[in-house]
Parts: C-alpha cells; sequence; structure tokens
C-alpha cells in the first residue's frame, strides 16, 4: 500500500537537447548529472540516454533524458526523439553566432515531429566562461522572451546557471502536471512585437546615429524628427515589455538630439 502511493507520487518526464553540434548540450547534462566537465569534445552519436531522479517538494521525479547529437547527419536518428517530450533544452554556443541564428531551425525539425506549444522551452546561452561571445544577452533574451521561452546563461566548465536551468525546468514540468498537463502559461506571449525587437538590436548595435535611427545620412531634420517620433511610439518605456526598451529609448533620445545638432 505504501509502495502504491509512493509510485502514484513519481512523475516521469521527458527531457530533450537540442542545438548546433558542438554548443556544449552533453557537458551541460554532464555537468548537471556527474557535477564534472569534460574538455574534449567527444560528438553525440545519435543519442545518449539517461536518467535520473530528483525531487521537487513531495514530488520524486523520473527524468529520462535524451541528449541528441547536433550534427545534420544524425536528423533521421534525432527525429524519432521528439515525439511525447515535455521539456527541451534548446541550447547554443554565446560565442559563435551560427549556433544562435540556427535555433529557428531546430523548433522547425521538433516542429515536424511534436507540437513546439506542447514543449516547455529551456534556451541556454551556452560557454560564457570563454570571454569571447558573440551574442551578447540582450539579443538572446529578445529571442528566447519573444517566443515566450526561459533564458538561462550557462557554462558547462564552471557550472554557472546549470543548477538554476534544471531547478527551473523541473519545477516548471511539476507545475504543469498539476494542470494535467496542460500548459498554464499562454503558447504564444511575446509580450512584445518584431518591430520593438529589430529596433532595440538596430539602436544597440547601430554603427552611428544615422544607423541608430534609420536614416540616411542626407535626412533632414524633419526626416530625423519622423524617424523619431515613429520609434518613440513603439519603444516608449510605459508600452514596450521588450528587455532592453529602456535603454534603446534613452539612446534614441540621445541619436535624435546628437543629429539635430549637426544640422544646425
Ligand atoms: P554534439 O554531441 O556533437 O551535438 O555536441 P554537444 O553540443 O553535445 O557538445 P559537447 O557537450 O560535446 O561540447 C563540445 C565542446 O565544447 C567540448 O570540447 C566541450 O568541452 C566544450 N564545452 C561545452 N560546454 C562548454 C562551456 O560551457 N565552456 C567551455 N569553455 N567549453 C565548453
Ligand atoms: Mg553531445
Amino acid at each position: 500500500m505504501a509502495d502504491k502511493s509512493k509510485r502514484k507520487k513519481c512523475l516521469r518526464v521527458k527531457i530533450i537537447s537540442m542545438g548546433n553540434a558542438e554548443c556544449g548540450k552533453s557537458c551541460i547534462i554532464k555537468r548537471y548529472c556527474e557535477r564534472r566537465f569534460v574538455s574534449k569534445y567527444l560528438p553525440t552519436v545519435g543519442i545518449d540516454y539517461g536518467v535520473t531522479k530528483v525531487h521537487v517538494k513531495d514530488k520524486e521525479l523520473k527524468v529520462n533524458i535524451f541528449d541528441m547529437a547536433g550534427h545534420p547527419y544524425f536528423f533521421e536518428v534525432r527525429n524519432e526523439f521528439y515525439k511525447d517530450a515535455q521539456a527541451a533544452l534548446l541550447v547554443y554556443d554565446a560565442c559563435d553566432r551560427k549556433s544562435f541564428e540556427s535555433l529557428d531551425l531546430w523548433l522547425q525539425e521538433m516542429g515536424k515531429q511534436q507540437l513546439v506549444d506542447d514543449v516547455v522551452v529551456f534556451v541556454c546561452a551556452n560557454k560564457v566562461d570563454m570571454g569571447k561571445r558573440v551574442v551578447d544577452r540582450l539579443e538572446g533574451q529578445l529571442w528566447s522572451q519573444g517566443k515566450g521561452f526561459s533564458y538561462y546563461e550557462t557554462s558547462a566548465a564552471t557550472g554557472e546557471g546549470i543548477t538554476e536551468v534544471f531547478q527551473d525546468l523541473f519545477e516548471q514540468l511539476v507545475k504543469l502536471s498539476e494542470c494535467d498537463g496542460k500548459r498554464t502559461i499562454p503558447t504564444v506571449t511575446p509580450g512584445f512585437t518584431k518591430d520593438q525587437v529589430d529596433a532595440i538590436l538596430r539602436l544597440k548595435n547601430g554603427r552611428d546615429n544615422y544607423e541608430k535611427l534609420g536614416v540616411h545620412y542626407t535626412a533632414s531634420r524633419d526626416d530625423i524628427n519622423k524617424a523619431y517620433r515613429k520609434l518613440a511610439v513603439i519603444l516608449h518605456p510605459d508600452k514596450s515589455m521588450a528587455p532592453g526598451s529602456e535603454d534603446a529609448f534613452k539612446t534614441l533620445v540621445n541619436a535624435r538630439t546628437a543629429l539635430l545638432r549637426n544640422k544646425e
């Protein structure tokens, strides 16, 4: 009888890892499960499977982890394992822009086998210890939160962010099980628009004030003011929920002031 109630409390979950080859999926999992880091690259061949037990509040979770190979060669193997995944670690290497730009392709690949809205996705910007990152926090956050996914900065080498991402993942899966597997978070809740994201990134990365405002070097005072007003409407901190809006708004005001001064 005691055994039966114990079994009832045990929740079985399936987690998959996705992301380009060499971005650090296996190392993140190893760091969490075995508390160690291997610096030599040992590519995953097809799938690695592991199981671990964890406790969240009064629940015991039997966690089945399917660690996928990121190499395109293993496409067919991966396709057999997307089905019924409840959570996914979607990993990119913060020092490799291509791995960041591939995130949409990973969602597309999963989407052909499994409804993406049924999977709780945790984005890991990995290798943040390396000191030569090319995708900054803001870009990662904008992409992730724009899709309603949680965003973490991780390092399998130092352990940064690893416990946190798994802890959050398990807690969300328990919450999910308490509502009969239905996501409590609405499926599409970006809270901000693509226009806002594009504007924030342009204001941050634009090489000069003209580029930041999106106007030509020959722009008149009127053109500058028009561009300013358009951006101010979408970026006003009272309106925009997107991370980085406040800084972008300040940059916008400064850029406009500087450009108008030039045109005096
Ligand atoms: P595939 O299995 O081929 O898809 O690759 P993967 O995504 O599983 O990558 P893996 O975990 O094997 O790591 C690839 C390489 O990156 C290895 O040499 C790791 O030691 C290194 N690496 C992984 N994570 C980190 C990290 O956080 N920091 C640093 N400095 N190196 C890392
Ligand atoms: Mg691997």
